[in-house]
């Protein structure tokens, strides 16, 4: 028996209708503040991501798909959207365009990593990136619309979190500061939180150890050593936040696992979650394009993982698209066959739903077929030109000549 590799999963019809919502949600919400839909390649050159996301992050450093194309080129399955997405500015010359470039996705990504409820290899995201604006209006304006999108998605127990982690220059100088004060207190850290001092010391404020989070309790804060103009600009978001009426707590310990992040920086979580809490999250990553080999331009986003927006959110059931006519069909025949064909090709011509009886039922087992599927209309389709139209919600029937069943129905006739 071959299946589906560990990590990953069918989306099966009765799925696919809720991530349908998903997406025509994310295009109402995001369409109406004037993002645009972009998709990219699933696969990159591996050297997007390691450059893009950063060489120390787990992503880069032990969840990549990795392969080689056969060329001697590496390529890899993209782990996450904005490198991608900043490429693509750069690659069609997207400064050229009024500015801010506002584009949103709704793609897969892979990460390998320990599967578990709400973490897959193979997962969902929808994101939106607004490239080109440096302001703390669209930081703030991309946080109103996650939060309006998860609450329009009915994603439950939402928390806000955000902080802001200035810029690199100050981020490497309080990394100095961090890693010193980390190193005289290893004794007291976690062997993981030790081993991580010089590769990523901002990592210990995740940890879980009480000797750890004891060491983290006393620590500096980049948030106590922000350059001025750098606390103004979240200090500006945090105003456009409140006058938007949305809450949220600061957190000076937030960390998020990709490098490319400047200044703001957010996520919500769901109680609703176990422990993959994190429904969306994201902030502003200034030195990005530039890192890739662009000019110096900011850029701003989010991305939210469309499997725990479902799992947290509500579980009301999707109503099936409604069947306007079922044509079934008493004998099988090539006349009536072929008349029973071309009748639900032209009501959907017409613009109704159609569905043709395809499984050699009998006219019995047609009927109760179409009831199932809460199909409309019946159309038994007699002989050639000829047939019985029943409505379905009535149980009234009459004979009709076949030319006259689909104008019946657009008028909706009560039969
Ligand atoms: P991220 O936090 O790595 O950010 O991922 C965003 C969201 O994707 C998470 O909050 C989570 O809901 C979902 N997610 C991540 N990994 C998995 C997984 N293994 N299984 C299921 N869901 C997952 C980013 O990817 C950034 N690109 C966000 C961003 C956009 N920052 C700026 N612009």
């Amino acid at each position: 028996m071959i299946q589906a590799p560990k990590g990953t999963f069918d989306v099966l019809p009765a799925d696919a209708e809720r991530r349908a919502l998903v997406e025509r949600t994310a295009r109402r919400v995001l369409g109406a503040a004037g993002y645009q839909r972009i998709e990219t390649p699933t696969f990159e050159s591996t050297e997007l991501f390691s450059r893009g996301v950063g060489e120390a992050t787990d992503i880069v450093q032990k969840e990549m798909y990795t392969f080689d194309d056969g060329g001697g080129r590496s390529l890899t399955l993209r782990p996450e959207g904005t490198a991608p997405v900043c490429r693509a500015y750069i690659e069609h010359g997207m400064h050229r365009l009024p500015q801010p470039v506002k584009l949103w996705y709704l793609s897969t990504f892979f990460r390998a990593e320990a599967p578990q409820r709400g973490r897959y290899r193979q997962f969902w995201q929808v994101g939106a990136e607004a490239i080109g604006s440096a302001g703390p209006d669209s930081d703030a304006e991309l946080i109103v619309l996650l939060a309006e999108l998860l609450e329009a998605l009915g994603v439950k127990g939402t928390r806000l979190r955000i902080a802001s982690l200035g810029t690199p220059a100050t981020r490497a100088e309080y990394r100095v500061e961090l890693t010193g004060y980390l190193r005289a207190r290893a004794d007291a850290l976690s062997p993981e939180a030790r081993s991580r001092i010089e590769l990523n010391p901002m990592r210990a404020f995740d940890a879980t150890d009480p000797g750890t989070r004891e060491v983290m309790r006393e620590a500096p804060k980049l948030i106590d050593r922000l350059a001025p103009d750098d606390a103004e600009h979240f200090a500006a978001v945090r105003e456009l936040l409140d006058g938007a009426g949305l809450r949220y707590e600061l957190d000076p310990t937030l960390v998020r696992g990709l490098d490319y992040y400047t200044r703001t920086l957010y996520e919500f979580t769901s109680d609703a979650l176990g422990a993959q809490s994190g429904v969306g999250g994201g902030g502003r990553y200034d030195g990005l394009i530039e890192q890739l080999g662009g000019p110096p331009t900011p850029g701003s986003g989010w991305a939210a993982g469309v499997e725990r927006i479902l799992l947290s959110g509500s579980e009301q059931p999707i109503a099936p698209d409604p069947v306007d006519l079922f044509v079934a069909l008493p004998r099988l025949d090539s006349g009536s066959a072929r008349a029973a064909f071309e009748l639900a090709r032209e009501a959907r011509r017409a613009g109704l739903s159609a569905q043709l009886e395809l499984a050699g039922r009998s006219l019995k087992g047609q009927l109760k077929h179409a009831d199932r599927i809460g199909a409309r209309y019946v159309a038994i389709v007699n002989e050639i030109g000829d047939s019985t139209l029943k409505e379905m919600a009535s149980g009234e029937q009459h004979e009709l000549a076949l030319v006259a069943v689909i104008p019946a129905i657009l008028r909706g006739d009560r039969l």
